[in-house]
Formats: structure tokens, sequence, C-alpha cells
């Protein structure tokens, strides 16, 4: 199928790239690399041996997309591009709502220009906010907590207006939980910016020595250790619900979403015992305050998925650390240069 995916140059997008390439997809990427590196395209050209077409621009840009939907005729996106750190969404709201929220509109109505109507949608486990019942199914009441949280059940919503006036629109939207990892080949990973928001990528900056130490942020929630409770994905897990998400939507009609986690939870010291023992460093970490609109624990119910899209999780916490561990300590900088 010819697929354009939108914010493929990013940590999940780059990861699914190579698999839809494996499958003998036809690609087309539209990045704007605000968040991410063209590097990372030259290893996945290495290790896919197939090319794909590159272009630079913005998922709002209507003459961009144009281009692409007249010339490539995707018959299929899936549209990862949008900005995604809870904290910054607080202090700058509406730089989400108009990145994420008019990214999207900009690109339905180009699909619709060209009768394109099937799409996968990149939402998030944060859709839901506190939960009432664990663990979340998809018939959870949706309450986020933050900017960014809304941004994205608005286009859920949008998305679902959308098809309800389109008979023959075919929309999946994957909501999914904590992904983390790695490709095995330790050649495509998870390359932050800044420092880490996010729990594993800091914790492997602390083990290659980047980051002196982790903070906990609280340990007296009700869990098992009082540390916060999440449900890690292997990023190569969730890349490959994308394929079955790209099947489906061929088969069908309306709008279906998919909780995409493991249905297990870890604790921050959980993680912090798998990663030590994943790759052999010690974590120096100390406890601190909690962070302002953390959840205690949350974790999915992934039958749905198991059951329509023929999808589950393959790999556990061990291999989430040991593959997060090969890409950090072969490339202690990200993508800054060639793969070892
Ligand atoms: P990422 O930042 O690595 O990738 C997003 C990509 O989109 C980047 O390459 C960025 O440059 C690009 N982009 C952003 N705005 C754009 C625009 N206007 N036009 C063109 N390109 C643009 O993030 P990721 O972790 O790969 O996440 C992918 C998607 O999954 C995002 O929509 C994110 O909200 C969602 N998601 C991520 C997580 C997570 O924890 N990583 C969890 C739930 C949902
Ligand atoms: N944590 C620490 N120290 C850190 C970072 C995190 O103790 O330095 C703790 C958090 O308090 C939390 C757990 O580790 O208990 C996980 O935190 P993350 O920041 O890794 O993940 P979140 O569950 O807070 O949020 C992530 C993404 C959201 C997404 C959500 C569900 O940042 O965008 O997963 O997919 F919506």
């Amino acid at each position: 199928m010819r697929v354009l995916i939108t914010g493929g140059a990013g940590f999940i997008g780059s990861q699914t790239l190579l698999q839809l390439l494996g499958e003998q997809h036809e690609i087309c990427v539209l990045d704007n690399y605000s968040n991410s590196s063209p590097m990372v395209f030259e290893r996945v050209a290495m290790l896919s041996n197939s090319a794909f077409e590159l272009v630079e621009g913005d998922v709002r840009d209507r003459d961009t997309l144009a281009k692409i939907f007249e010339g490539f005729r995707p018959e299929a996106v899936i549209h990862f591009a949008g900005l995604k750190a809870v904290g910054e969404s607080t202090t700058f709201p509406i730089r989400y709502y108009e990145n994420n929220m008019l990214g999207t509109a900009t690109l339905l109505q180009a699909m619709d220009a060209v009768q394109c109507r099937q799409i996968v949608f990149s939402s998030s486990a944060t859709v839901y906010g506190v939960p009432k019942y664990l663990p979340y199914d998809e018939a959870h009441p949706c309450i986020p907590t933050s900017p960014y949280g809304r941004t994205k059940y608005f286009i859920e919503e949008m998305i679902r207006d959308w098809s309800a006036a389109t008979p023959t629109a075919s929309a999946v939207i994957l909501r999914y939980f904590n992904p983390v990892g790695a490709h095995s080949s330790g050649i495509i990973g998870e390359d932050p910016n800044d420092i880490p928001n996010n729990l594993m990528p800091y914790i492997s900056q602390v083990a290659v020595g980047k980051l002196s130490k982790l903070q906990v942020f609280g340990n007296d929630y009700d869990t098992r250790d009082g540390t916060g409770l999440r449900d890690y994905i292997h990023v190569v897990d969730l890349a490959r619900a994308h394929l079955n998400s790209i099947d489906y939507v061929a088969g069908s009609a309306g709008v279906e979403t998919f909780n995409i986690g493991t249905g297990e939870g870890a604790t921050v010291l959980e993680v912090i015992q798998a990663f030590e023992a994943a790759s052999g460093q010690t974590i120096p970490y100390e406890i601190n305050q909690r962070r302002p609109g953390d959840i205690a624990a949350f974790y999915a119910n992934p039958a749905k998925a198991h059951n329509l899209l023929d999808w589950r999780a393959k790999f556990n916490l061990a291999n989430m650390c040991r593959d997060a561990w090969n890409w950090q300590s072969k490339n202690p900088d990200g993508y800054v240069q060639g793969p070892k």
C-alpha cells in the first residue's frame, strides 16, 4: 500500500517506517524535524535496504500536503506528527492546539481532496485522565488533565466527526501507553532534544553517565512500593500495531479505538531494577516530591486490540531495558554521528 507517514522521523514513526518497509509498503514521510533529525533516515535505509520518499515540511502547510497527495497519492496515512510534552503543553497551550489540532484538520482536508479515506492516528492513554477503574478499557470516560491530553481527545473527536460525514472513511485511533526501548540492532532509538522528561530515557542517560542521578517523583503513592506505576510498551511492539492497523483500515469503515499496552504495570523502582539488571550499571537515585499532575497508577486492558487487530505485545520489561541500553550505550549523544 502507498502510505504517508507524518512525523516519520520521530521515535515511534521511525520504528514504524522500518517495519512498513519490511512489508514492502511504499512510503512517503513528511516531517518538519521540530523534534527529530533527518539523520535517522540513513539508518532506516541501511537497516531496511529500501528506498522511500522524504518531504521536509509542516503538516499544517496546505500546499505541501496538496503536492504529496497529488504526486505520491497515498492510499492511507499514519499520523504521528505532533507535539507531545505534557509539561510544556501547560506553559504553551496554544502552541499545542495549533500544531496538533490545526495539523490534523489540514491533513484531513488534504485527504478529502483526493478521496484518501484511511487514517491511523497516534493518541495516548493520557486521554483517560484520573482512573475511575483499572485497567482502563476503551469505554473508560475521557477527562484529560493537560492541554496536550485535550488536543489528543479533541482530535479523536474530530476524526469521529470526519468519519460520520464520510461514509467510506476508515480510521484507527491507537491509545499508546508508555512507549520505551529501541530497535534490537541499537541503530535507531529515542533521542530526546533536552533533558528527558520521561523515565526510561532519563534512566538511560544516567546509566551512560550523561546525567548524575534519577529523581524518583514520589514514593507515597498507593502502589506496591509507593512509586508510580505504568504500562511500558516496547516501541517495536507498538510499531507493529500500526502494521496491523493499516491492514484493518483497508478492510473496514468507521472508527475504532484501541489501547496499545501490555496490560502489565511496573513501578519506578521496578524499572530501575530491571534497567540495572539489563545494563550491569548502577542507577543512582533519590526520592523527591511527587511531580504535579502525575497519576499514581495506570495500565491497559488491551483485549480489544488482541481480538480485532490480532495484536499483542511480545516484549517484556527486561527486553525493553536491554534494547534501550543497547541503543543508549552505542549512541550516547543520539543521532550525531553515523551508526556504529
Ligand atoms: P516524536 O516527537 O519523536 O515524533 C513526532 C514527530 O513529528 C517528530 O519527528 C517531529 O519533528 C514531527 N512533527 C511535529 N510537529 C510537526 C508538524 N507540524 N509538521 C510535521 N512534522 C511535525 O514523538 P513520538 O514519541 O514518536 O510520538 C509520535 C506520536 O505519538 C505523537 O503524536 C505523540 O503525541 C504520540 N504519543 C507518544 C507517546 C510517547 O510517550 N512517546 C505516548 C502517547 C502518544
Ligand atoms: N518519573 C520519575 N522520574 C523521572 C521521570 C518520571 O520518577 O525523572 C516517574 C513518573 O512520576 C511516573 C513514571 O516515572 O510515575 C512514568 O513517567 P513518564 O514521564 O515516563 O510517563 P508518564 O506516564 O508521565 O507520561 C507518558 C508521556 C505522556 C503519555 C503517557 C501515556 O509523557 O505523553 O506516558 O502514554 F500520555
